[in-house]
């Protein structure tokens, strides 16, 4: 069986990006392969954060990682810094990255902008880490959102490097897209649903949440620039040739529409889908109808999710189970890697 790996870092609690970009798809992933799941808190401590609070954003991350349908009987769920030959491998592939490499890294550029207060090398060297993480478990592949493809190149790079300079090692990585669903921000849909923007949903957000959140997305109310949108979401392969006849101060309100179709045909049942974007081609959409019934599919997607999530934190014993049964898995791999590199870099 072959095997996948792939992590989110605790900042928060899932949204509908994380799900539609990431876990959908380890859902189906762990039918079919061996996977390895983690939750990366070392990777989180790179930006401000507090101390106090990141032990329970990390068992919420694994709370959320079961609620949300993953079956520790089939997938290893683990925490980055409770397997110390993570770091260890970091240090040794650190060793022969190139910083040029580093430094051109979207991430980084935009993670340094952001936080300019809060400057550090860990910012930097944070694909080294995720090198780390991913050539650890031998993967054939990592299911990734778009802007971490980056990062899964680089360890390709570094898996190719490695094997070239002290012998093979490492399998090359494939990252595996989950192209097309790409969930923007609500309020600025330019911009990546995040846990630090306002226009986030929440898989946790009651259903009076969602439909409050919605109301506030930002939509067009020019039929065509409607058209185009829902076209951009249904064909995903033309949507950057539709982007680029949209006017630039036109584009908020495209890329707002688009990503409420993308949320609606990732959720909404045929029925529900056909009947509005047969409403936006025949440019009668009325948003005013749609944002509630958009509502009520995301809602009625996620009760599951919120019923299981509210079980599972009354049972703090079960997680622990979890997460110290996930450690065992991986640490084992980890180790035995990780021997691999040192008696091949002549360290043991
Ligand atoms: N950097 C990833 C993110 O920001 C999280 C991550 C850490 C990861 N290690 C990984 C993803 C290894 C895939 C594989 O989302």
């Amino acid at each position: 069986m072959s095997r996948i790996l792939s992590g989110i870092r605790p900042t928060g609690d899932l949204h509908l990006g994380n799900y539609l970009g990431a876990i959908q798809q380890w859902l189906e992933l762990q039918q079919e392969h061996e996977v390895f799941y983690m939750v990366a808190d070392l990777h989180a401590i790179t930006t401000p954060y507090d101390p106090k609070q990141l032990p329970q954003l990390v068992k919420n991350t694994v709370i959320d990682y079961l609620a949300a349908g993953l079956d520790p009987k089939k997938a290893t769920i683990f925490i980055q810094s409770h397997i110390p030959a993570h770091s260890e491998l970091m240090w040794l592939l650190n060793t022969i990255t190139p910083i040029g490499e580093l430094q051109r890294m979207v991430q980084f550029k935009e993670k340094s902008e952001q936080h300019k207060d809060y400057q550090n090398a860990g910012i930097l060297n944070y694909p080294i880490m995720q090198a780390a993480d991913i050539l650890m478990y031998k993967p054939f592949a990592v299911p990734v959102g778009e802007d971490q493809a980056q990062h899964v190149e680089l360890s390709r790079d570094l898996a190719k490097k490695f094997n070239r300079l002290f012998g093979q090692v490492f399998p090359e990585p494939k990252v595996i897209h989950t192209s097309g669903k790409r969930i923007m921000d609500l309020i600025n849909p330019e911009q990546k649903m995040s846990k630090s923007l306002s226009g986030g949903i929440g898989l946790n957000d009651s259903a009076a949440i969602v439909e409050a959140k919605l109301k506030k997305a930002v939509t067009s109310n020019e039929p065509r620039i409607i058209r185009e949108a829902m076209h951009a979401a249904k064909y995903s392969d033309k949507a950057s040739q539709l982007e680029s006849k949209i006017d630039p101060n036109q584009k908020k309100q495209f890329h707002g529409v688009r990503n409420l179709f993308t949320i609606l045909s990732a959720l909404g049942s045929k029925v529900e889908i056909s009947k509005w974007q047969a409403a936006a081609e025949a440019g009668e959409m009325k948003f005013s109808e749609f944002k509630p019934a958009l509502a009520t599919v995301i809602a009625d997607h996620f009760a599951p999710f919120r019923e299981r999530r509210a079980k599972l934190l009354k049972d703090s014993g079960y997680i622990k189970e979890v997460i110290a049964a996930g450690n065992k898995k991986a640490a084992k791999v980890a180790e035995a890697t990780l021997l691999e590199v040192q008696q091949k870099m002549g360290l043991r």
